[in-house]
This record gives structure tokens, sequence and C-alpha cells, in this order.
């Protein structure tokens, strides 16, 4: 078994990855990023419209006091309220930083930080470059870490975290699948951060890279941690609907911020009958619902979506602001959306839950050496996210979970032993279905993406939710079979991920049942209030000998009463 050791082990290469493994880079700490498949390749690119931040460049009344409140409004009061007010306290400052790492952000007629509106928002307060803020944000992020000779892994699977022999909730690293290789790696940490992203490919339909299987809120849970929120699934209103390999593509919400209207059928501007004021910059829960609802009731266009059209802003602004839009319908669907309109549906985006931890540190409230920021942590957008705020949580937490970390290796001397026994038993699972008989991965994890949006998708119910868990304990217990050998099989990774993605949509199903009431992007049918007086809570994931239990935490409210208007 080959061993490295490092003093900060950053477990995915995405954004809050980069920029975590740069801050504890900075700050004098030996760091190793690994990567599942190649560097920068991460949810991070989808993020395209931009990067929340009160810079009050567009709008000079901005303040990070409103942006807190407008995350809070639009997570339903479930955010973790000291979260979001480093959120928006220190978004500002991390903008910058790119800028000093070499990002190009679009600017104003002044020269300064160009800022547009999105969905959901007081002021106008998204940085962009053009629609392809997240490619910008990772290729500069990735670029300064390789500038700053940071180690990179690439097309490593770490499969289970390590726990310290002589203290058993101590996180001392990972163990991990040289994929090219199919050799194992050990690696020992004083500190070791998850970044891995989210599970939206537990849905069929989703805008999430291949790589985002849930592996570390998986990985968390079976190692002893608590994760909140898990039921807060986020649907981003618009993606592709057609040819069928475009199915869930996004289609950035700044088309909607540039201007584009949203038409069903009876070229209406239906969004007038859910939220007259804010029209297509609706909150992504109730425009992704009124989307639901008009294709449901027949409003719908011919291939099961909406237009959404943004011809009548010409084409010098529309090349201008969303070139990327334009070659992607060229590209994929032959359509100019500069003379024809789009058609588009919801599409499994975001991950509101993830790994409790300490707002301050990002360190884990249940097991010390373990760090989570990103998507991978749960509590910054409560019930909903505001687009725009997952970029800015990648920079804001990343940095403060590499702070937090390089000063815990500093603090210790590095691990030097790990329990064998325990990596062994991690192999014989890894290895159960080589030479077995049984389903192929990749069928059951497709079965599992239309399990899930069926029974757990944009509106749910207990039917729907009962019946959900009853085919995913079938599944779980359907055995898998991986031919082949160790090197270079990606059936054998399909098997790792789909044991994640069992455990994480469990985790899904038994938190949304638990939650009676609709809370932002959780919509229960048979219970279609919210309700403050049982609702305030956090539903929590804890696994105990291998079974799942959901407990709650109360929602600690420190800025913004639930009972408060904006402005009071
Ligand atoms: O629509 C978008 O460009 C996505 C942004 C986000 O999810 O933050």
């Amino acid at each position: 078994m080959k061993v490295i050791s490092c003093d900060v082990l950053v477990i995915g290469s995405g954004g809050a990855g980069a920029r975590a493994a740069i801050e504890a880079h900075d700050r004098g700490a030996h760091v190793i990023v690994v990567a599942k498949t190649l560097e920068g390749k991460a949810h991070t690119v989808m993020a395209e419209g931009g990067i929340n931040a009160a810079l009050g460049f567009r709008d000079p009344d901005d303040t990070w006091e409103s942006h807190f409140m407008d995350t809070v409004e639009e997570g339903v009061f479930l955010n973790d309220q000291r979260m979001a007010e480093i959120l928006a306290r220190e978004s500002p400052d991390r903008v910058f930083d790119l800028e000093r790492f070499g990002a190009m952000f679009d600017r104003d007629e002044q020269g300064r930080i160009a800022q547009r509106p999105f969905g959901g928002q007081s002021h106008r307060r998204t940085c962009y470059v053009g629609d392809t803020t997240g490619h910008e944000v990772i290729m500069t992020l990735v670029e300064a870490a390789r500038h700053r000779g940071i180690d990179y892994r690439s097309e490593l699977v770490v499969t289970t975290l390590l726990h310290d022999p002589d203290d058993g909730s101590r996180i001392i690293g990972a163990f991990a699948i040289d994929v090219q290789r199919g050799s194992y790696l050990v690696f020992l940490a004083s500190a070791t951060i998850l970044a891995t992203g989210g599970a939206g490919r537990i849905y069929t339909i989703t805008s999430n890279p291949v790589e985002a299987t849930g592996d570390g809120y998986a990985m968390a849970l079976r190692s002893g941690a608590t994760l909140v929120d898990m039921e807060q699934t986020q649907f981003h209103p618009t993606s592709m609907i057609f040819p069928e390999s475009a199915k869930g593509m996004l289609v950035t919400e700044a088309v909607r911020g540039e201007g584009g209207y949203l038409l069903n059928s009876e070229d209406e501007r239906f969004m007038k009958r859910y939220n007259p004021e804010q029209m297509e910059l609706s909150p992504r829960d109730q425009t992704a619902r009124a989307i639901y609802t008009e294709i449901q009731e027949g409003r719908g266009t011919p291939r099961g979506g909406v237009y959404l059209d943004i011809t009548h802003k010409g084409q010098d602004l529309i090349m201008a602001r969303i070139p990327r839009m334009v070659k992607q319908f060229e590209k994929f669907a032959n359509i100019d959306i500069t003379t024809s309109p789009m058609e588009v549906a919801p599409t499994a985006h975001h991950f509101m839950g993830g790994v409790r931890v300490v707002p301050e540190t990002c360190e884990s409230n249940d097991l010390p050496g373990l760090f989570a920021c990103g998507e991978a942590a749960g509590g910054t957008h409560g019930a909903n996210r505001l687009g725009g705020n997952a970029l800015a949580e990648t920079q804001v937490f990343g940095k403060r979970a590499g702070e937090a970390a390089a000063g815990h290796a500093a603090d210790r001397s590095p691990p030097n032993d790990y329990d064998a026994a325990f990596v062994q038993r991690e192999i014989e699972r890894l290895e159960q279905p080589f030479g077995a008989e049984g389903a192929a991965p990749h069928a059951l994890k497709e079965e599992l993406g239309r399990l899930m949006w069926e029974n757990a998708g944009i509106v749910r119910n207990e039917k729907l939710l009962v019946e959900g868990l009853r085919r995913l304990r079938h599944l779980g217990r359907t055995q898998c079979a991986v031919k082949g050998s160790r090197r270079y099989n990606p059936d054998w990774v399909d098997y790792i991920e789909l044991q994640n993605m069992v455990l994480v949509s469990e985790c899904v199903l038994t938190c949304a049942l638990s939650r009676k009431e609709s809370r932002g992007a959780h919509y229960r049918s048979d219970h279609p209030r919210r309700d403050d007086s049982s609702g305030l809570v956090h539903y929590t994931c804890t696994l105990q000998d291998g079974v799942l239990h959901i407990g709650s935490v109360p929602v600690e409210i420190t800025r913004a009463d639930p009972t408060m208007r904006r402005g009071d």
C-alpha cells in the first residue's frame, strides 16, 4: 500500500477545493488536492451567470445587509444565519481576490466590475464574465494553484475517510483508488477538506457533471458526521429539453437577468400569474414550480417545456452577454437564439444540504480534523439558494476552510499510522462485485435517476416518497456485477458511486418525508403551506450501525427573525 503524507488533503478540485488549497498553501501548509477525474472538472463551471457580491457598483445602495436578507428570505429562514452573514460580508473581498489571481470580469462604462440582476435579489449585484463566469473562476484558480506548485493528483476515487487509530473520531486522511493503475493509496493528513460538491447525478435530469455523485456526503456520513437539510434539492428553472443528449443542460439564469421572457404555448408571460412583481426574476423555487405547473396543465410546448425568448433584446446584446448560450443552442439544437425562442424545463441543480460544520471554521461538528466547504457543506442557503450565491460560497468558505485546516495542521504533529484492518475491510467492500453475478451498476444508476426524479422531484407528497423509499430499498439490495480488472474500469467506479448515491437518496427521501410542510425548494402537495410552528428545524442525518437516523435541531436565529420583513 502506497502511503502519502501531507499537512492538508483537499478532496475535490472545483472552486471550493481550489480556493481552500490556495489558502492553506499560502499559510505554509503542504497541500495535496485529489481530483476524481481531471483537475478543475467540476460543477463550478455551471455557475454560468455570475457570483454575488454587494459591491454597490451598479446599485450604490446595495450593502452586505441586503445581500444577507435576500439570502435568508430566499432560503425561507432555514439558513444557518451565521453562514449567510459570513457569505454576504466576505464575498466582495473574495471577488477582488479572484481579480488579483487574474480573473477578467466584464466591466461597466466606468471600468468597474459589471453587475447584473439575478432572481430573488433586491439589488443588481451579480458579477459576471458573460455567461462563462464559473469557467473563468475555475480556470483562474487552477492556474493560481499551479503557479504555486500545489500538488494535484487526478483520477483518484476517494472511497473512505480514515480515523485516527488512537482517537476514534479524529479524521487523519483518506483512502483512494488510483483509477488508471487499479491500485490503492492511503493519504495521511493532519487536516482533510471535503470539497466534493453535490449529488445532482442522483436525478436523471440534471445540470451536474458525472462527478457529482454525493461521494463527500456518503463518506462523511459513514465516518460519523451529521448531514443537515438533505431534503432541500434545488431545481434550476431552465435547462435544455432536446436533443435527448442535451436534456438537463443548464440554460443560465443570465438569459432572464438580461431580460428574457418565459412564455407558454399560448404566448402568455405566465409568471404574471405566479409572481407579478418579480416575474422572470422570481426565486428559483417559484419559477421552477410555475414552469412545472404550466407543463402539467397542458400549456407547455409540444416537446414538453416552455419557451424562453430573448430575441427582443437584439443580436448585439445577446452575443455580448450570453455567447455560450448562442453556441450551445446552435451546436446541440440547431437553433439561433438571436432569432428564435429556446425551449426549456427545470433540471436538478444544487444541494442546499450537506455536512454540518462550524460556520467560522468549516470544521465538522462531529469529526475533528474534517472540514467541508462549497456544496459539500450544508446551511448557507437554507431552503433555496440565490443564483450567484454558489460561486460566492465556494470562495468565501473555501478560503475559510483552507485557513482553518492550515491552522489545525500547524498545531499538531502529522499522523503516521492508520488502522490497516479497517482499510482491509474497505477493500473487501469495494471488491465485492468482482466475479459476482448481477446487474450492471450503470443500469442501476439510471434506474435510481428515474426513481428520484419521479418520487422526490419538484412536487412531492407522502405517497410518492414512501413509494420512492420502497423502490430505493429494492434497488439498494440488488446484487451488482463488475467484470474485468481493477485497472481503468468505469463499471467499478460506477459501482462505488452507486453505493454513495443510494445512501444520499435515502437521506433525501427520508428527510423529505419528515418535513411535513412546504418550504423553499421542498414542496409537498399534501402539505402545501410553510409552517413555522414545526418547520424551523434542520432535519439531520446520522448513520448508526449502518442504519440511517433522522433527527432535528432548531434553526438558530442570530439576525433575521422569520416574522421580520425587509427594512424592519
Ligand atoms: O443560471 C446560472 O447561471 C447558474 C448560476 C448559479 O446556480 O449560481
